[in-house]
């Protein structure tokens, strides 16, 4: 997943035939970190939005994180694809249309475009993400891997995407949506957006949904809170990129990463306390914020799932969980949504 945002939009003249990106991003990206943080830092409690993560540098530090031992979310997801994407693409009929929501890299999405191209000749893939840059890297390396796949790209938010995608006649669609990325949605949030992919999907089509586990808070907490340190610096990097981009004066040294479990929610909650009684100036917003020792800004949320869980998302929004795929470890599920 990757949020860095051209200002400009418009539609890429490309020269490979086989690939089309239209970019449907429109929104000066300074402008909403400046407004999103004035409002953050003025709510009681304090609070950042998790897609100011994703700038060049936190999408590097997220690639990293997915490397980590403790971080077993992304390795459990592949350890599913590889074993079971034949009979993943099995569970629709006929000649099939992939759609990818925030395909980013699009490393996971090979095994599913392989699982496909062994029981048809060819194969249109429509990615969508909010990085143009993305995109178009990934698209180029996957054209190259695969001479029977075509691409049409939408560098645009999920709502704007789907809404585009809405509009292209398609075949049998599966779509996808890994790497546990409804964790980051409240319930309301995740309600909408599954509304929103069911109401682009025709009945019989489905969505392959990657959801992490509930399951031992320690084992949970470790995810977030690695030994080499680069989930607090992924959380920290939100400071950092407040004070390039928005002439901040946060003193990265006065602040520290926390991330725990709590068992009634259901969730991993993310913060950055500060350490000390601090005033921080921000330039760029006319703006001084003051801190005291051991206030939180609320910084991210990751849900964890169970069964019921997931089969409630699902009748709530439309489709029905036909089929769930677990890891060796039983740490993380891939679940199958028809649309009914
Ligand atoms: C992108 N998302 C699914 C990650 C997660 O596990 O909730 C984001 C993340 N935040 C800290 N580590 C990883």
């Amino acid at each position: 997943m990757s949020y860095d945002v051209p200002t400009v939009s418009r539609t890429e003249p490309t020269r490979d035939s086989r690939l089309y990106i239209r970019n449907l991003v429109k929104r000066d990206p300074l402008t909403g970190l400046a407004d999103d943080v004035r409002k953050g830092l003025s709510a009681q409690p304090k609070r950042f939005l998790p897609k100011y993560f994703y700038d060049e540098l936190g999408s590097q530090l997220f690639e990293a994180i997915c490397l980590l031992p403790e971080y077993y979310l992304t390795r459990a997801e592949n350890e599913i694809l590889q074993r079971y994407s034949d009979d993943i693409v099995a569970a629709l009929d006929g000649q099939k249309t992939l759609v990818e929501m925030g395909s980013g890299s699009a490393s996971k999405t090979r095994l599913i475009i392989e699982a496909l191209l062994r029981i048809q000749p060819e194969l249109l893939f429509m990615p969508v993400d909010i990085s143009a840059t993305a995109l178009e890297s990934s698209s180029r390396i996957l054209l190259q891997s695969y001479p029977q796949l075509r691409i049409e790209a939408y560098a645009a938010d999920y709502f704007a995407g789907l809404a585009e995608l809405g509009k292209k006649p398609r075949a049998r669609t599966l779509a996808l949506f890994l790497g546990s990325n409804i964790s980051n949605f409240d319930l309301e949030e995740a309600l909408r957006f599954l509304r929103a992919m069911r109401s682009v999907l025709q009945k019989g089509d489905a969505l392959l949904l990657g959801a992490d586990l509930k399951k031992d808070p320690a084992v949970l907490e470790a995810a977030y809170n690695d030994a080499l340190g680069v989930t607090s610096a992924f959380n920290l990097n939100v400071l950092a990129r407040i004070n390039r981009e928005l002439g901040g004066t946060f003193d990265l040294h006065a602040f520290r990463h926390r991330a725990f479990y709590s068992e009634t929610m259901g969730r991993i909650e993310i913060y950055i306390e500060s350490l000390a009684n601090q005033q921080v100036r921000i330039e760029k917003l006319d703006l001084t914020v003051d801190f005291a020792e051991g206030e939180l800004i609320h910084t991210e949320n990751s849900y964890k799932y169970d069964k019921a869980g997931i089969e409630r998302l699902a009748a709530d929004t439309g489709f029905k969980l036909a089929r769930t795929w677990l890891d060796s470890q039983e740490r993380f599920s891939s679940n199958l949504l028809l649309a009914n």
